[in-house]
């Protein structure tokens, strides 16, 4: 969405704004003002939009103008709109309010939210021995200029060889190490993705890399994930890389976020044979790679079915150990990893060498670090579903196998309107169609595993009171029909 959001999209994204906690309490202009600061809030409506004329958005909601110009008005006086006479409304931040990691609104003061809207675990235990070890190796760096576009070496190999032990025989120049996964993400698609270049991508899937694709004005088609078992629909997926022949495909195979999804290695053979043969490159995000629950099997990874430089791999530290440490990294071609490590000198020179040492002590001890984050995540994923069965009973759920995230198909399609309601009652949520293009997805919900058990059963018993107060404020109107994508 660029600089203006017309009417008909406005309306689009709104959905059934009329469906609101306590909306027969509160008059039409009230809840649409609401269900606008909902869009705000998760980051769906971005900041410094122009929002359509009151005339225009009136007809496309098919309402009067009036109702529109007192939610424009409300909106104003609670700080998410600026307006100048004759120019038009901007959205914008609120006083007390930031923009939070996840790219949701957040209060200043919201110390006591339990947040469901970010899936990552707090540092492991061992991060603070590594940082002081870390320290004690900088010496070693600082005869020099401290620029490496491509990585410390000795980090570059030690990644290297986590490929290499998953049977994907790697050396230290394919790996180029980035600030984050996203990071890398960010820099393979300025290398790879021309302007209005078509991607096809996961629907669900990670909302930053939507963002991402949308920073570099991509044209983005979507494959449907399934909620059960399978996820991918093989068929599907290889019909749309045959009609759309994309210039890229962004996946995310192992205990894809949110679905949990783990791709079958036979899909995995059959995508990188299709994708090779339609003249497609491949982005594949592993970001959960070191994450499979209770002794699942990992496939081979999709890298180690190309034969011909079709596929980089992403992934990073931030799931199993820490996202504060920002180290993530691309494993390309070594040619590739040259062409990006020139682009990168152009956007961020490259990452912190003290950060970089801290990960090298990090990855010397993953055998240990990872172990016991797995054991944490399962006993946390089972408690969320627990308290889901139990609470929540009516909402279909599928056992991921990995990773950190479930994603809950709901009894109604009330995602956007229970995170709202959930919000009041200090749980923030990432609704559904956060996870998807164009307000579709409104029957979903991704909950993360990542906080500890306790504040997971609290969340859900705080969740499972407001889905009750939901249906009691309109039942009616969410039993409509809407667009699932
Ligand atoms: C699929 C996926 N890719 C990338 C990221 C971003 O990772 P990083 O913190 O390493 O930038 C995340 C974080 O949630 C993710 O889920």
């Amino acid at each position: 969405m660029s600089g203006q959001v017309r009417g008909v999209q406005l309306a689009r994204l709104l959905g059934q704004w009329h469906a609101l906690p306590g909306r027969r309490r509160s008059p039409d202009y009230a809840a649409l003002a609401a269900a606008v600061r909902g869009l705000l809030a998760d980051a769906r409506l971005p900041l410094g939009v122009r929002l359509p004329a009151e005339r225009e958005l009136a007809e496309a909601l098919r309402i009067s103008r009036t109702t529109v110009t007192a939610a424009y008005r409300e909106l104003r006086e609670t700080g998410h709109l600026a307006s100048r006479r004759g120019a038009g409304s901007w959205t914008m931040l609120p006083a007390n309010h930031r923009v939070a990691s996840t790219g949701l609104w957040t209060p200043v003061d919201d110390r006591d939210m339990i947040d469901l809207g970010v899936a990552a675990l707090a540092a492991p235990p061992q991060l603070l021995d590594a940082a002081r070890a870390a320290t004690e190796d900088l010496p070693r760096y600082l005869g020099g200029a401290g620029y490496h576009p491509t990585g410390i070496i000795e980090l570059r190999e030690a990644v290297a060889d986590g490929y290499t032990a998953r049977g994907l025989p790697t050396s230290a120049d394919q790996i180029m190490v980035t600030s984050g996964t996203q990071h890398a993400l960010d820099l393979v698609l300025r290398l790879a993705l021309p302007p209005g270049g078509s991607v096809l991508v996961e629907s669900p899937t990670y909302p930053n890399a939507l963002a991402a694709l949308s920073g570099r004005r991509a044209r983005i088609t979507t494959h449907g994930l399934s909620v059960d078992a399978g996820g991918w629909e093989p068929d599907l997926l290889l019909g749309s890389l045959r009609q759309t022949r994309p210039k890229l495909a962004y996946l995310i195979p192992e205990f894809q976020n949110p679905t949990g999804h783990l791709m079958p290695a036979a899909l995995r053979e059959q995508v990188a044979a299709v994708a090779h043969a339609v003249g497609t490159d491949l982005i594949v995000d592993e970001s959960f790679v070191d994450l499979p629950l209770g002794g699942t099997e990992l496939p081979p990874p999709v890298a180690a079915f190309d034969r011909h430089s079709r596929v980089v791999s992403i992934g990073g530290m931030s799931k199993p150990y820490w996202g504060g440490l920002r180290i993530g990294w691309v494993r390309a071609s070594a040619p590739q990893v040259q062409r990006l490590a020139a682009v990168r000198v152009g956007v961020d020179m490259s990452s912190p060498v003290l950060d970089q040492l801290v990960a090298v002590h990090l990855l010397a001890d993953a055998a240990t670090i990872v172990a016991e984050r797995r054991v944490q995540l399962a006993a946390q994923r089972d408690a969320l579903l627990g308290a889901l069965a139990h609470r929540l009973p009516d909402w279909r759920v599928n056992v991921p196998r990995g990773g950190v995230t479930l994603w809950a198909e709901l009894d109604g399609p009330v995602s956007s309107a229970l995170a709202r309601a959930a919000e009041e009652v200090g749980v923030r949520l990432a609704p559904g169609p956060r996870f998807g293009l164009d307000g579709t997805l409104e029957r979903f919900l991704r909950l993360p595993f990542t906080l500890p058990a306790a504040d997971l059963v609290e969340a859900v018993g705080r969740l499972a009171a407001v889905r009750y107060d939901l249906d009691r404020a309109g039942r009616q109107r969410w039993r409509e029909p809407a667009v699932i994508a």
